[in-house]
C-alpha cells in the first residue's frame, strides 16, 4: 500500500473495524505456537465482544498491539507495546516465541522484539486466548495460567479486572495515564491502592498525590458515596485477605459495556456504552469538585464545597497560618487549640458527621472490634488522634475501628459521608457539649435578665413612642394609600391563623378580602425589633409604592396608625415559585413555555429593579419564595424589605461594601458572602441560582450543592 492509498484508507479504518465483528466472524480467539497475527489479522473473542490486534494513533504513523471493544475501536482497553510504537500496520508481527512467550515483532527490523509477555512462569505457553471479558491469558501445555493482560493493565479497567496488590507475590495491579491522545505510554498520572492502613485508591501526579477515594467502608469508598446509585449496573468487590488487597467491579448480567478510564488530566472517568446513542456515557468521575483535591485544607482542615470558603478548621483547632488562609491558601492547615494532655479523664471527642474519611495511610484498623471499644483503645493511647467505623454495613453507627496517629489530612464533607471522632482536650469540648446544672444556672440568669430587660423595656417604650410617630408622619408623607386597622383586621378575619399564607424572616402573610371584595395579601411585620424593623418598614414601603412593573408585586397600601406594622399587597393565587418547583407533583404541571415564561418574567422584573426603573436597585434576597405567581402564572418579584436604594450612591460606582449581610443561603454570591460586596451582580448570581433550580426542581442547599453538581 502507498504512501496516498493509506491516507485515504485510514480515515476509514475506525468504519472498518465497526463492521470487522461481521467480518471477521471465522477469526479465531487463540494463538498457538504455529500461527501468526499482523497485518489486518486480529484475535476476537468468542462471543465478539473484543479484538486484539494492531491499531493506529496519531494519523497512523504509529502502531500498536491492543485489545479494543468491537462495538467501539477507539475504546482500547490494554495496549502492548505502550513505549515503542510499529511505524506501519504492516510491520508487526505477534507469535509466541520459542521461549513460551507472546512477542510482537519489528518485521521490517530484522524481526527484533518490540514487546514481550516476559512472564516468569516456569511452564512455557502453548496457547493465547482472548476471553469475552477482555482478558489476554497465556496456558501452559498443562492448562495453567502463565500469564494475563488483566495482571498489567494500562489507562483502563473494565468489568472483572481488579486494581491493588498481590500481596504474595508483591505484584501491583495500578493504572498509569497515556501521555496525550495520541500517545499511550505512560503519562504523568498513576492510580493504584494504597494499603497501609485501611486500604483506599489513590491518584497520583509525579509523585504528589492529587486524590484519594477514601478507605472502603464495606459498602463502597468513603469518598464515593454516588458508587451507590449505580449498584444496579455494577457488582462491586472488595478483597482484604491476607494473600490480596483488591478492588474490582463486575457487570451485572444484561448490563451494557462499561470500563474505567484513567484519563490524560488525571481523572477517573467510570464510562458505560450506550447502545441507543452509540457513545459511552460517563456515569461518575473523580475528582470531582475541589474539595477532591489531595490536601487542599490541610491538616485538621475539612473542606466544604457548598460553602463560600470552602476550608475550615475542625471543631477544637484554628488556623496556623490566617494571613495564608486569608489569601485562600488553607493548605498550612490547623493547629489545636489546647494541647492533649493525654488522660482519660482530660480528652475526649468531637464527632466530626457526614465526612470523607481522611487519609488513612499509616491508621491502624481492626474489623472485629466494636465503636465503642474502638474509642476506648483510642482514648488509652496517647498518639491516637481519631477513630471511626471500619464498616457501615447494616446501618447504625457501624462496626470496626479504625484508629488514626497522625495528622488528620484530606478530610472533607460529602453526602452519605460518615462520622469521625476526633480527638480533643476536654476545655475544647465544653461548648458543644450540654451539661445539665449549668444548664440549670444558665435557665435562671436568663430569667432574671429578661426580667430585668422587660422593665427596662417598658420605660424605654414610653420614651420611644413619640419618635416613632414622627417617622410614621414620614411615612404618611410618601406616597402610599394608607388602611385603618380595623378593615384589615376585618379583612383577615382578625389575623385568624386559618388565613395565614406564609411566614419568613419579616413577618407573618395573610389571605385577606377587602370590603369590596378584592383578595389582598396582608403582611404583618414582626414587631419584636422595633428600630430595626421599622427601618426596613419605611425602607420597603418607601420603595414599593414607587415601583410600578408587571413583574413586580403590587403594594396596595399599608396600616401606620398601627400597633401592628402591615403592608397590603396584590393577592397572588398561585402562591410562591417554591411551592412549585420543589413539589413533584405540582411541577409536573409547569411546562417548558411556562417555565420559560417564568425566568423570563423574572429577568424582566429584575432588569426593571436594576435599569430601568426611577430608583435603581438590588433586591438582595431573589429567591423562588421570593417569587409569586398569580393566576395567569405571570411571574412577580416580591419582599423588598432589605432591597438597597442604590440611587443614593452614585452612578459611577458600582460595587460598595455593606456591613450587614443579608439574604438567603444558597442564593448569595460567594464575593458577597465572603466580602460583603454588594453589586447588581449578586442579584445575578441568585438569578443563576433560580434558573438551575426551575430546570432541576432541585433545591441548591448545604447537602446537595446544585452548582457543583450542575
Ligand atoms: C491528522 O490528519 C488531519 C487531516 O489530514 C490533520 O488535520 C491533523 O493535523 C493530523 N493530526 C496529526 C496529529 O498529525
Ligand atoms: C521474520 O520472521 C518470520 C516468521 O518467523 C520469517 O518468515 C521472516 O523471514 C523473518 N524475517 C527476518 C528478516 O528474519
Ligand atoms: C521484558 O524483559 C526485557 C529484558 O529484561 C525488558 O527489556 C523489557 O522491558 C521487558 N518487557 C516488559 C513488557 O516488561
Ligand atoms: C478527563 O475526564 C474529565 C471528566 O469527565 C473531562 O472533563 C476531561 O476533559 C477528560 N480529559 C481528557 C483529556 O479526556
Ligand atoms: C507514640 O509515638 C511515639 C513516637 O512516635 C512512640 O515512641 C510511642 O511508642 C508511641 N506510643 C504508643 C502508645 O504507641
Amino acid at each position: 500500500m502507498n504512501q496516498s492509498h493509506r491516507r485515504l484508507f485510514l480515515p476509514l479504518l475506525s468504519v472498518l473495524l465497526l463492521t470487522a465483528s461481521a467480518v471477521v466472524a471465522d477469526s479465531s480467539s487463540t494463538l498457538t505456537r504455529q500461527g501468526a497475527i499482523g497485518g489486518e489479522r486480529r484475535l476476537v473473542s468468542p462471543g465478539g465482544v473484543f479484538q486484539l490486534g494492531l491499531f493506529p494513533v496519531a494519523n497512523g504513523t504509529k502502531w500498536f498491539l491492543g485489545i479494543w471493544f468491537t462495538v467501539s475501536p477507539p475504546a482500547v482497553v490494554w495496549v502492548a507495546n505502550r513505549d515503542r510504537p510499529l511505524d506501519a500496520l504492516s510491520s508487526g508481527m505477534v507469535t509466541l516465541s520459542g521461549g513460551g512467550d507472546l512477542v510482537l515483532l519489528y518485521t521490517a527490523r530484522d524481526n527484533v522484539t518490540v514487546w514481550s509477555s516476559n512472564s516468569s512462569a516456569a511452564a512455557p505457553a502453548a496457547v493465547a486466548q482472548l476471553h469475552d471479558n477482555g482478558n489476554l491469558v497465556l496456558t501452559s501445555e498443562a492448562g495453567a495460567v502463565v500469564w494475563q493482560s488483566f495482571e498489567h493493565p494500562t489507562n483502563t479497567f473494565i468489568s472483572e479486572m481488579r486494581t491493588g496488590r498481590d500481596l504474595r507475590t508483591g505484584a501491583v495491579w495500578s493504572l498509569s495515564s497515556w501521555r496525550d491522545a495520541d500517545d499511550p505510554s505512560a503519562g504523568d498520572f498513576r492510580y493504584d491502592m494504597d494499603t497501609s492502613g485501611s486500604p483506599e485508591l489513590h491518584i497520583w501526579r509525579e509523585g504528589r498525590k492529587t486524590y484519594r477515594t477514601g478507605p472502603w467502608n464495606g459498602v463502597r469508598f468513603s469518598g464515593i458515596p454516588e458508587m451507590t446509585t449505580f449498584e444496579d449496573m455494577f457488582e462491586f468487590r472488595f478483597t482484604d485477605t491476607a494473600d490480596e488487597v483488591s478492588y474490582g467491579y463486575r457487570d451485572r448480567v444484561g448490563s451494557p459495556p462499561s470500563r474505567v478510564v484513567l484519563n490524560e488530566s488525571g481523572v477517573m472517568q467510570r464510562m458505560v456504552w450506550d447502545r441507543a446513542t452509540g457513545a459511552w456515557n460517563t456515569f461518575w468521575s473523580g475528582p470531582r469538585d475541589q474539595c477532591d483535591s489531595y490536601g487542599l485544607c490541610g491538616a485538621f482542615g475539612v473542606c466544604n464545597v457548598v460553602d463560600a470558603i470552602v476550608c475550615s478548621c475542625v471543631h477544637g483547632f484554628q488556623q496556623r497560618a490566617p494571613a495564608e488562609w486569608r489569601m485562600r491558601d488553607a493548605s498550612g492547615g490547623c493547629a489545636r487549640r489546647t494541647p492533649l494532655r493525654c488522660g482519660d479523664d482530660s480528652d475526649g471527642f468531637y464527632a466530626l458527621r457526614g465526612v470523607k474519611l481522611p487519609e488513612t495511610h499509616g491508621s491502624s484498623v481492626d474489623a472485629g472490634a466494636s465503636l465503642e471499644e474502638c474509642g476506648r483503645r483510642c482514648l488509652s493511647n496517647c498518639n491516637c488522634t481519631a477513630y471511626a467505623a471500619s464498616d457501615i454495613r447494616g446501618g447504625g453507627a457501624g462496626t470496626g475501628c479504625i484508629q488514626w496517629f497522625v495528622d488528620l489530612m484530606d478530610t472533607r464533607f460529602v453526602d452519605g459521608g460518615q462520622d469521625l471522632f476526633v480527638r480533643l482536650a476536654l476545655s475544647d469540648l465544653e461548648n458543644t457539649k450540654t451539661k445539665k446544672f449549668p444548664a440549670v444556672i444558665a435557665t435562671v440568669i436568663t430569667g432574671f435578665a429578661l426580667l430585668a430587660l422587660l422593665i427596662g423595656f417598658l420605660i424605654w417604650r414610653r420614651i420611644r413612642r413619640s419618635k416613632e410617630a414622627t417617622m410614621f408622619d414620614d411615612i404618611l408623607r410618601g406616597e402610599c394609600p394608607t388602611y385603618h386597622l380595623e378593615v384589615i383586621r376585618a379583612a383577615t378575619g382578625g389575623f385568624c391563623p386559618k388565613n395565614e399564607i406564609g411566614r419568613g424572616g419579616f413577618g407573618i402573610v395573610y389571605k385577606g378580602e377587602m370590603p369590596d371584595g378584592q383578595e389582598v395579601a396582608v403582611k404583618k411585620l414582626w414587631t419584636e425589633n422595633r428600630v430595626q424593623g421599622l427601618k426596613e418598614f419605611k425602607n420597603e414601603v418607601d420603595l414599593i409604592a414607587k415601583l410600578q412593573h408587571r413583574n413586580l408585586v403590587r403594594l396596595l397600601g399599608c396600616c401606620i396608625h398601627c400597633s401592628e406594622r402591615i403592608l397590603v399587597y396584590e393577592y397572588m393565587s398561585n402562591k410562591s415559585l417554591d411551592t412549585f418547583i420543589f413539589d413533584p407533583r405540582r411541577r409536573a404541571t409547569l411546562s417548558w413555555k411556562k417555565r420559560m415564561d417564568i425566568i423570563l418574567g423574572i429577568a424582566r422584573g429584575l432588569l426593571y429593579l436594576h435599569q430601568d426603573s426611577r430608583h435603581t436597585m438590588i433586591h438582595r434576597d431573589l429567591k423562588a419564595a421570593n417569587v409569586l405567581l398569580d393566576e395567569d402564572m405571570v411571574a412577580k418579584i416580591s419582599d423588598f424589605g432589605i432591597a438597597k436604594l442604590f440611587s443614593s450612591i452614585g452612578d459611577s460606582q458600582d460595587s460598595t461594601v455593606t456591613e450587614r449581610i443579608v439574604g438567603t443561603y444558597g442564593y448569595m454570591s460567594p464575593e458577597y458572602a465572603m466580602d460583603g460586596l454588594v453589586s447588581f451582580m449578586q442579584d445575578v448570581y441568585s438569578l443563576g441560582v433560580l434558573l438551575l433550580e426551575i430546570v432541576s426542581g432541585r433545591r441548591n442547599q448545604r447537602s446537595f450543592n446544585l452548582i457543583a453538581h450542575a
